[in-house]
This record gives structure tokens, sequence and C-alpha cells, in this order.
């Protein structure tokens, strides 16, 4: 080791002594080499190079070392080393890796600019990256590993690159560390400029842009770093203020958890081709997005602030802003406020913002017409306000609405799937009017009587409205279902011409948009294609590598809509990806439609749908992946069943209860599974039972004949009689097939294997005897029977209703809101089953009985049968 570090140090003198080693065109410098004024390390696939320049229409003396996108017909510097502290053209200047393992930046024998760094191991290198990053290593010798000593995107300039992280480490509410980027001087001084982008250090998650007061003046306002831009809460996928499509694989992504202040958050941006997109943020304090073309030309993605409105709190408290004629900001009092100064509001201050008309009287009620009463204003499609509180306890938008009304200082709400529950104080600053239909719904508490006024004339004018308004929106919904599926196909257009994903074609630059001609019409916010549209869309190349090209070696496994596989997206993710059969006989638009809503159903208990992918003859779906397998995987493996314990097991059947009750009753689709059974419920990390293939029905829904000759219909077995004989399902199919699973996951057996069983056919006439019988604890599966103890009632209550589940009749069979109520609650006493009849004797059941009504129990809510379809026998 002092040996090599003797070798290293004669090499630098080596390299003070004589002429630089010219290292033009490779793409490491090691210790004792130096960069020349003429000299650049490129990286090895010739993005980035390393070099001294001159910023373009800058002072010629003045030399810099920075990062330069080598294929950028304009040059463009996303990192400079030494930003404020140029070496003069005039001197001997040059970069060098010295024996102390740093990188310096030298004029002459002074030190202009150093890394401080230094390293034990010795055999320090530097490398430039293809992703921008430069990068100093240490030691490597021997096979080992080299060790990171620094790296430029650990301290950016102005620009943030794919690969890079935006963090923000709290711990006991203090700021331990940050990602802050800052602008330029000017776009010629590449100097420390007024402009900083980091995250929010109060760990609210949001980024912002923060502009330095000018230097000597005192400052009107007295800030020393005035907030001048936020990007809104995270919403998952997205920010609130940035309209930008929700994709999964290429975008910004969150490490941790926005509603925690404190603990390490960091963003983090996707792409496919790391060379193609920057997020720079200009000396003017304009943070911008843009892509490179093949043209070596750069397009601007997405940009923001350009108007007043974007900017933070333009209006004040308590008011909105939306963009007027020239993206003049216009002004507007909430409902229920006015302006705090009503002679400067006139005049155009807006800085004051608005007050209470009238004070809020604080009760925990909304009442209709009297006069204390407090309810909520509804303000649809607005970047949410500053300063909110995250409500996690909260699952739905009415608990969340009940929270803020129970909490005399919540001043507003707003529920969405991307944010979940945000509350507000008594200020709500910062809001802007989105003008076409983005954004977010926000709604603000005020007094009842601003609400509803109970005149008659109100009402009138309000049902005309309505009337109106409903009759738009259905001539609207034809027109904008014309056009997402022109949009589809031109997005499929330039995927397949290009070879490679086109973000702007997703990605449509709104917001640098400046003449917003009046107010929205209509037919603008439809062209636009609004969110209706929104899906990631994976690129065929995309899934194929991750898949490694659907090899046999990733397949997971093969279902009646085609094969699984699993997948791992450049990101890391790891994915299943379901290649459905090619005739599934649905067009593309239909296909897209429908997965669109179905990609629309989320709920814990439901496997997640990523996105899919349309490409010829090829349709995909991307779901999350899940390391546990199937239930089937453990239940009917003599090996494994034991590893599912009688809570597990409960735990399962409840979750998908619960599944099933937000498809049935509590999505707005209301999907019927149809397939449902044990290899179509998958485990998570945590045991989480998690329905998978739902609204598949939907998708292959198109054609009848279809349907059936790809055996995509149920499974026998899971088949209710009604559904098996006749080609009718409801609901209560999906009920009948849960019977089942119930029946299988406490017993452990398969029923398809009870046909030999002695005197029944399958598990429910089997279950029925041992059941009728008294000696229902008997089906417990013996690999829990023992440990179950005093969960054995709970596993006979099991039976029970499973027992109800699978009644003859699809009248008797109870809801699964019923399901999930009886099997949360010991006290609830559950009806008797009638016996099997179909399923003994193998009889048809009457029709009449499937549409009567009569047979429906009483405790059940009414039979609200739904034939979706009537299949032709
Ligand atoms: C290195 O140290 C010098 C002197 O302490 C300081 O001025 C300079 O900013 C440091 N450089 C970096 C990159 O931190
Ligand atoms: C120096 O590092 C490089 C890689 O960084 C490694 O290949 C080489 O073996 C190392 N040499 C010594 C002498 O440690
Ligand atoms: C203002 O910003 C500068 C540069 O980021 C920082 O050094 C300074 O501490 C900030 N001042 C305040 C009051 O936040
Ligand atoms: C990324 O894009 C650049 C320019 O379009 C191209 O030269 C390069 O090969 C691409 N890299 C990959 C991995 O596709
Ligand atoms: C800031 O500068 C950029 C680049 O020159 C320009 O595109 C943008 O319009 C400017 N923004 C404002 C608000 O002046
Ligand atoms: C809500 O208000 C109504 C009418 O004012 C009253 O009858 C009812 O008891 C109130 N409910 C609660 C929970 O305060
Ligand atoms: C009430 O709402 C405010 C504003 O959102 C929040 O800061 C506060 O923590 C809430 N109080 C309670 C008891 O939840």
């Amino acid at each position: 080791m002092a040996h090599a570090a003797t070798t290293a140090a004669a090499l630098f003198f080596f390299f003070l002594l004589h002429a630089a080693v010219r290292a033009d065109a490779a793409a490491t410098l090691s210790q004792g080499q130096s960069l020349g004024a003429n000299d650049r390390l490129v990286s090895p696939g010739g993005t980035f190079a390393l070099a001294f320049f001159t910023p373009t229409e800058g002072d010629p003396s003045r030399r810099y070392l920075g990062v330069m996108y080598a294929r950028a017909k304009e040059q463009t510097v996303p990192w400079v080393a030494n930003r404020d502290a140029p070496v003069s053209a005039s001197s001997a200047y040059s970069a060098a890796v010295t024996a102390s393992g740093e990188l310096r930046v030298m004029e002459g024998d002074r030190v202009a600019w150093s890394t401080n760094t230094s390293s034990p191991l010795g055999n320090v290198t530097l490398a430039i990256v293809d992703n921008g990053n430069i990068q100093l290593t240490a030691g490597g010798g021997d096979g080992g590993q080299p060790e990171l000593v620094w790296q430029s995107f650990d301290q950016p300039a102005d620009t943030f690159l794919p690969g890079m992280k935006i963090t923000l480490d709290r711990r006991n509410g203090a700021v331990v560390s940050r990602t802050l980027f800052t602008s330029w001087r000017s776009a010629s001084d590449p100097g420390t400029g007024d402009f900083t982008l980091g995250q929010d250090p109060l760990g609210s998650a949001q980024l912002y842009i923060w502009r330095r007061s000018p230097r000597g003046g005192g400052g009107a306002g007295g800030e020393e770093n005035a907030t001048y831009w936020r990007s809104g809460q995270w919403a998952n996928t997205n920010f609130v203020g940035v309209p930008w499509r929700s994709l999964y694989v290429y975008g910004f992504k969150l490490n941790g958890d926005p509603s925690q202040r404190d603990g390490v958050m960091s963003y983090v941006f996707n792409t496919y081709n790391t060379s193609e997109y920057r997020f720079m943020l200009h000396p003017n304090g304009t943070e911008t997005c843009y892509m490179l073309l093949d043209t070596g030309e750069w397009e601007t993605v997405w940009s923001q602030p350009t108007i007043p409105c974007h900017a933070y709190n333009t209006c004040g408290a308590n008011a909105e802003c939306a963009a007027g004629n020239n993206g003049r900001p216009v002004c507007t009092c909430l409902k229920g406020f006015e302006p705090r100064d009503p002679a400067a509001y006139g005049g155009g201050n807006w800085a004051q913002g608005c007050v209470r008309s009238a004070p809020l009287t604080c009760e925990t009620n909304v009442s209709g017409g009297g006069g204390g009463g407090v309810g909520f204003a509804d303000l649809p499609g607005v970047k949410l306000p500053n300063f909110a509180t995250w409500v996690t306890t909260v699952g739905d938008e009415n608990a969340c609405s009940q929270t803020c009304l129970a909490n005399c200082s919540c001043g507003a709400y707003s529920y969405s799937i991307g944010t979940s529950c945000l509350t507000w104080g008594q200020e709500l600053l910062d809001i802007y009017q989105f003008p076409d239909g983005e954004g977010y719904h926000l709604h603000v508490k005020v007094p009842a009587s601003i609400l509803d006024t109970g005149s008659k004339t109100r009402r009138w004018t309000t049902v005309v409205i309505a009337v109106i308004v409903v009759v738009a929106v259905l001539a609207g919904c034809g027109l904008l279902l014309w056009k997402c599926r022109r949009r589809i196909k031109e997005k499929l257009g330039i995927v397949g011409s290009r070879g490679k994903p086109r973000l702007p074609s997703l990605l449509p630059v709104r917001e640098s948009r400046q003449d917003f001609s009046g107010p929205k019409q209509p037919e603008q916010e439809e062209a636009e294609g609004g969110k209706k549209c929104e899906l990631p869309l994976f690129p065929l190349e995309v899934v194929a590598a991750a898949t490694g090209d659907f090899s046999a070696d990733n397949k997971l496994g093969e279902g009646g809509f085609g094969h699984v596989y699993k997948g791992k997206l450049p990101g890391g993710e790891e994915v299943a990806v379901k290649r459905l059969s090619r005739s599934s006989g649905q067009g593309l638009e239909e296909f897209k439609n429908e997965v669109i809503l179905i990609a629309k159903l989320q709920h814990r208990n439901l496997v997640k749908l990523l996105g899919c992918c349309i490409q010829g003859e090829e349709k995909i779906l991307v779901y999350e992946y899940m390391p546990n397998k199937s239930l089937d995987a453990f239940l009917f493996d003599p090996a494994r069943r034991g590893l599912l314990d009688w809570k597990t097991r409960f735990h399962i059947i409840e979750g998908i209860a619960r599944g099933l009750l937000y498809l049935h009753r509590d999505s707005r689709l209301r999907v019927v599974h149809r397939d449902l059974k044990a290899s179509n419920i998958l485990l998570d990390r945590d045991m989480n039972p998690k329905i998978s293939d739902f609204g598949m029905a939907r998708i292959f829904g198109g054609d009848q004949n279809q349907v059936n000759t790809n055996r995509v219909v149920g499974t026998l077995g899971y088949m209710s009689p009604e559904y098996a004989m006749e080609g009718l399902f409801s609901v209560r199919s999906d009920v009948y097939s849960f019977g089942i699973l119930i029946l299988e996951i406490v017993s452990g057996q398969k029923n398809s294997s009870f046909h030999h069983m002695e005197g029944s056919i399958n598990i429910v006439g089997y279950a029925w005897q041992l059941w009728s019988a008294g000696k229902g604890e008997e089906l417990v599966d013996p690999a829990v029977r023992a440990a179950a103890g005093a969960a054995t009632a709970e596993a006979l209550r099991c039976v029970h209703m499973a027992l109800l589940c699978v009644q003859d009749h699809a009248c008797d069979r109870p809801d699964v809101p019923y399901v999930v109520m009886a099997l949360g609650s010991d006290s609830c006493v559950l009806p008797t089953p009638k016996p099997p009849t179909f399923t003994l004797q193998c009889t048809s059941s009457d029709r009449d009985g499937l549409f009567g009504g009569g047979h429906a129990d009483e405790s059940y809510s009414a039979c609200d049968l739904t034939v979706t379809m009537l299949q032709g026998r």
C-alpha cells in the first residue's frame, strides 16, 4: 500500500514537472493525470463530456470546468465545478486528480477549486458516467470494489438529471441535510444566482423555489429568502401543482412517506433513456423540463412558473388565482370570503387577500337551512393550498369531511386517491385555478346559510342549470370518447415509428401557454382529453426487456387470459406482466377504455394495475408483483399448508370479502368478478390477500362466442348453479364462488378433489353433511385444527357463512356487505342455510326462484339481483 502511494506521488510530480497527460476521449482520469485546456473526458456511451468551457456569449477570458451534453446542438452545461471561481484563459490552467485524492482546478500553482476530499485507499480515479455524473473512486485493487469518494450528483448546480436525488433528511424537527439547486447568475455567468430549488425544510415533501432578496437592499418584505414557487403536495405519482401525466415508470417518484415530517425523503426521476431529460432552474427562477431530440435540439416539455398565477401566493390568503388574458392574474375571493381591504383589492393590490364574510360558528353538524350549521363549498380543479396536514388515519372522502367538521380549527379539506385526506387551518394560501380541468378538489368550510338559501327561484335556477349541465356532459362524453380514441392512435403511431417512448406526446405542454382566451369552453376542455385518458402506457420494448423477451424462465403462470411473467422495470421495480391471448375479441379502443376503467379500481385487497401496453397484436397488462404468489400455492401444498395458521386464514377470508365489497358496491363500476378462485387470490409480503384478474370479464366481454371459445368464463367448481346451467351471473354468483373459497380455506381441500369423496359430489355437499350433523369442526384443516383452540368457533362461523353463500337460489345468498358485517361481529346471529339440493341431487333450479325474491331472508338487504349478461346456451 505504501509502495502504491509513493508511486502515485511520483506520478503526480511527474505531472507537475512535465506536460499534462492527454486524456482526450478517455472516460477516466487516474491519480496524477490532468485535463488540459483542450482535453475532454467523454462518458463511455458518448453522451456527456467533461471539459473547460466559456458560456455562450460569456466573458471569453473566464474558463470553467463543466459537464456538457456531447450531442446537444447548443452548449448545454448541467454541472459546473468552479462556478464562482473561474480561471483566467491567459493562464496555464488544468484540472487534476491529486495524490491526496482530490479533484482540483488549477490556475498555474493556485488552487481555484477543489473537492476537498481525501482517501487512504489510494488509486483515486475520476470517471464520467453516462448519466452525467462525475465520480471520484478510490481503491479497487486486487479485484476489490472501488469506494465512492465524491460525486457531482451530490453537489448539483442548476440542473436536476435523471439519476440524481432531491433529498431532505430531517431528524427531530431539524434539517440534517438537503439537496439544493442554485440558478446561474445569468445565461452567460454560471456564478451562484438568486434562485434556489429544494424540498420544503418543514418536511411537507413539496419542492420550493426561493428567491434571494437583492443584495444590500433592506427589502420591503424584510424576508431574506422569499418563497417564489411551490410544486404542491405529492400525490403519489405527481405533484398537485404540476399537471404531469401519472406515468408509472417515467416520472418522479418519492422514496419516503410524505405524511411524516421527519425522516429521509428523496425524489428521483426515472426515464427509459437517462440522457434525454433535464430539469433546469433558469436565472429568472423558472424551472423547465427539456427533452433532447434526435436533431440535437431541446424541446420544452414543461415549465413553471411562467405566469404570475404559478408564482407563490400571488392573490394573498383565501383567494384563488386564475389566468386571464395574456396570463394576467385574476384574483377572486373564495366563496364565503370578502376582500380584506376592498380599496386595495379594486386597485389590483391582491397581496392582502380575503377574510371571512361571516365568522364560522364551530359546530360538528351540517344542518340544512338553519343559520348555525357549517358545510363545505366546493372548489374543483385547483392547486391545493399550502400548509396541509395529512390525515393518514382516514380512508375515504366521507371520513375526511367528518374529520374536518369535527375539528374547529379545520378550514378546508381535500380527498383524492393520490393525496388521500388533507386538511388545512383557517388561512388558505396559494390556490391556483387550473384552466383545463386539471387539479384537485378543495372543500372549504363555510356557514351552511351560504350554501342553501332555500329560495324557490334559486332552486329552479339550480335545476335548470343541472339539466343543461347533464345534457352538455352527455354530449361532451361522446366527443371525448372520440378524441380519446384518436389520441391513443396518435400515441401508438409515435411509439411505433420512433421505436422509443416520447414523453411529450403524453405530457402536453400546457403550462407554457401564455394566451388564455377568456373562460374555458366545453369543447376546449374535451379537446384536451382531460384526465379520462390517463393510464401509464408501457412501450413494448420496455416490457420485453423487463421480462427477458417473455422468456420461459420468467413465466409465473398461465391463465385463461394468457401467460403471466415476472419482470423488472428499469427503475428496479418488480412487476407481473400479463400477456393477453391474442384473440380477446376486442378492438383496441374498447380494450383501452376498459383498462382505463379498471385501473381506477384501487383497494388494498385488489392487485394494483400499473399500466398497459398495446402495440400491434400485443395487449399486455402490467400489475404489481406479489412475492408470495397465489393462495392455492399455499393451501393445496402439503408442505406449505401448515404455514397458514388459522389467524392468517381468517385474515385472508376477511380481506377477500373486503375486496369483493369494493368491487360490488364501493367502486363506481360495480364489477362482477366471475372467476373468483384460490389461484386468483394473490398474497403480498405480509400475507394480505389481493384479488387479481378482476375486470377481465369486462375486458373480454366484447364478443360472447369469443368468450366461450377462449375458456375465459368461470372455473368449474366455483360456478354458481344459475351461471353454470343458464349462463346468468350477478354479484351473487361471486358470492357463491366466495362461499366455495371459504370452504377451501377452512378445510385446505381443493373443491375439485372431492370427486372421489364418499357420498358427496363436491365440497359443498361434504360440508353440508358434516355441518348439519353437528360435526362442522371435522371440516377444519387438520393442519390448523389442533392449534386453533378457541378459534374453532370462528372457523365454524366461517363454515356457516360459506353454506349461506353457496345456497342454490341466488336470492337466498347474502350480499357481500352482509358477509363483511357478519364476519366481523360475533354477536350477529346467522340465519340457517337451506340444504344444497342442486349440488346433492344434481337437479336444475327453477328459474322463478331466481327472480322471485320470495326466498329472500329478511335479514338480508333486498335482493338486488342484477343480471349483467344473458348467455346463449
Ligand atoms: C473546499 O474548501 C475550500 C476552503 O475551505 C472552500 O472554499 C471550498 O468551497 C471547498 N470546496 C468545495 C467543493 O466544497
Ligand atoms: C485502480 O482502480 C481500478 C478501477 O477503479 C482497478 O481496475 C485497478 O485494479 C486499481 N488498481 C490498483 C493498483 O488498485
Ligand atoms: C437564504 O438562502 C441562502 C442560500 O441558500 C442561505 O445561505 C441562507 O441561510 C438563507 N437564509 C435564510 C434566512 O433562510
Ligand atoms: C439514448 O438516447 C440517445 C439519443 O437519442 C441515443 O444515442 C442512445 O443510444 C440512447 N440510449 C439507450 C440506452 O437507448
Ligand atoms: C425565464 O427564462 C426562460 C429562458 O430564457 C424563458 O423561457 C422564460 O419565459 C422566462 N420566464 C419568465 C417568467 O420570464
Ligand atoms: C345536528 O343538527 C340537527 C338539527 O339542528 C339536530 O337535530 C341533531 O341532533 C344534530 N346532531 C348532532 C350530532 O349534533
Ligand atoms: C385540526 O385541524 C388543524 C388544521 O388542519 C390541524 O392542524 C390540527 O392538528 C387538527 N386538530 C386535531 C385535534 O386533529
